[in-house]
């Protein structure tokens, strides 16, 4: 079953082809990247996955199920480009506020946080290695870190689905691997289906089962993840 598909989506602003007879589909369980030329759609496609942008026309479907509803919407997890953490804020209320929508607003104004909330918290944060910088405020960590945070950040409102553009972009390939490894991992263990964007051909084939590539509004290619290499993509890139 596929976890999230589109079917001939198209998205025209003033007058200007966005999206194209976009089709695709994440299987899923499945790890998918999409690769393409800046400006070719990608964050375009995650956000009409979101809801934030709405088609032209073309149809969406979650577990098989057509269209965006609030059922479908709780399942999704967003991992924005610029993470939307809060800098003067630290880990463990960076992790937290990512349940705000869990519960009601009296909660967060005194503090007085759920026990399974809190619970849940200090285990993301265990999971994914940033335990010991709990306190520490967001401005002062490293890029891995944060973006170890963003993930906890979304794992915690329980998505099937987590969307993430750009994740790795910020990083060096040290870095970005450490962050992949500990993603995968838990990835596995919630069941969790990842749809991601970025611009590295090695994590891509590390870190995902199929390679779908963009260009001019739509997906051209659809690779495995084994058979994508620097000269593979690097051709695909070209004029
Ligand atoms: N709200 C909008 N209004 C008008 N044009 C838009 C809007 N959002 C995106 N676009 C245009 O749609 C195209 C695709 O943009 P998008 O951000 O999806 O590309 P991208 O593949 O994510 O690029 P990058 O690799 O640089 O992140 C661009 O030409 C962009 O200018
Ligand atoms: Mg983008």
């Amino acid at each position: 079953m596929d976890a999230l598909s589109m079917n001939a989506v198209h998205l025209t602003i003033n007058n200007r082809k966005i999206l194209s007879n976009l089709s695709m589909n994440v299987p899923q369980g499945d790890a998918v990247t999409i690769m393409g030329p800046n400006g070719a759609g990608k964050t375009t496609l995650l956000k009409v996955a979101l809801g934030l942008v709405k088609p032209t026309s073309g149809e969406l479907y979650f577990f098989g199920k057509k269209g965006l509803s609030k059922e479908s919407q709780k399942l999704l997890g967003y991992i924005p480009q610029n993470l939307g953490l809060v800098n003067e804020l630290s880990v463990y209320s960076n992790v937290m506020m990512g349940a705000l929508r869990r519960m009601p607003r009296w909660r967060s104004i005194t503090g007085m946080y759920p026990k399974d909330l809190v619970d849940d918290t200090y285990s993301l944060m265990y999971d994914l290695k940033i335990s010991h910088l709990k306190d520490i405020k967001i401005k002062k960590l490293s890029g891995g870190e944060k973006q170890r945070v963003a993930i906890a950040r979304t794992l915690i409102q329980k998505p099937l689905i987590i969307l993430a553009d750009e994740m790795t972009a910020s990083l060096d390939f040290k870095a970005a691997v450490t962050v992949m490894e500990i993603f995968s991992e838990i990835k596995k263990k919630m069941k969790i289906t990842l749809l991601m964007t970025h611009h590295n051909p090695d994590i891509a084939r590390l870190y995902s089962d199929n390679v779908l590539i963009m260009m001019n509004g739509r997906i051209e290619k659809n690779i495995p993840a084994n058979e994508i290499t620097a000269d593979t993509i690097g051709g695909l890139y070209e004029p």
